[in-house]
């Protein structure tokens, strides 16, 4: 996804095995291993400027879920939990055997819990972004199933329509068009099918508000000043749920602070990595 940004070292992109389906990574460095999870329905080029800055110090990985960018679909309703094991798949795919930092926005955030939920020996830290841990309200998650069906009778217009006002705050909606619209040729270009399947599953997915009490690693949740979708109220009280997390909230941006205010985001996430890798206590 290229706004305003320009990168002129690009990241490996390759297509892996992962499970029953191929999912298509881009991955950039060396050392700690760090995987970003994208939002919906996004692919991983939201992480460029995150792939581009950390990979100076860490082995960033980003993956297109199933369904989005290059990956394969599947078949069926896209789980949570199915994107997780995906995820944890690609790991021995990719040649990693030791524990990852797993970074997560929104949905991103969901298959994260659920990757907590089922892999968590896998995992040495949890960064979650504009994410939340509730369930879809029952109207919430018809909405969802309409869309769905919309999506896959129209296209993917309505949903870019639905999300682009929600995903961007003033201050990018005002100085950084670009980037609102580079998003919206992402959303154009992604499968009917993929978007459809993600949709079911974000609807039935697991309350994962009673796993925060339990979660026992690093872990930092950031979100935007303006996040529409997941409030600063809503994280901060998650952030509480999860004994000894960082709480960081970044000016200037609404639901996408990676791209947002990539400068600050990056600073927040850089010092957390440190303290992760030097394996400080759980802060
Ligand atoms: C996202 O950014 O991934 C979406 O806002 C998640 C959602 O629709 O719940």
């Amino acid at each position: 996804m290229s706004g305003s940004q320009d990168y002129d070292r690009p990241s490996i992109e390759r297509t892996v095995r992962a499970g029953e389906i191929e999912l298509h990574v881009a991955e950039r460095g060396a050392g700690m291993p760090v995987v970003f999870v994208h939002g919906f329905p996004l692919d991983h080029t939201m992480w460029e400027n995150q792939l581009c800055t950390l990979g100076e110090n860490w082995r960033v990985i980003a993956p297109d879920l199933r369904g989005f960018g290059r990956s394969q679909a599947g078949t069926g309703a896209a789980s949570m939990e199915a994107m997780a094991d995906e995820l944890a798949a690609l790991l021995p795919a990719l040649g990693i055997d030791e524990p990852i930092v797993l970074v997560g926005l929104s949905m991103g955030g969901y298959v994260a819990f659920q990757f907590w939920r089922k892999h968590r020996q896998l995992l040495r830290g949890l960064v979650l972004c504009d994410t939340r841990s509730i369930v879809d309200s029952a109207e919430a998650a018809a909405g969802r199933r309409k869309l769905a069906a919309q999506t896959l009778a129209e296209g993917p217009a309505p949903v870019a329509a639905g999300m682009l006002p929600k995903l961007f705050g003033p201050h990018t909606r005002e100085h950084d068009p670009a980037t609102i619209e580079a998003t919206r040729q992402v959303i154009l270009n992604t499968s009917p099918q993929g978007i459809a399947a993600a949709l079911e599953g974000m609807a039935a997915r697991p309350d994962a508000t009673s796993y925060l009490a339990e979660i026992a690693l690093p872990t930092l949740v950031v979100v935007g000043q303006d996040d529409a979708i997941s409030s600063v109220d809503e994280m901060r009280t998650l952030a509480h749920g999860i004994k000894g997390s960082e709480f960081v909230v970044i000016p200037r941006s609404g639901h996408m602070t990676p791209l947002e205010n990539p400068a600050e985001f990056n600073e927040a996430l850089e010092q957390f990595l440190t303290r992760v890798e030097r394996g400080g206590p759980k802060s």
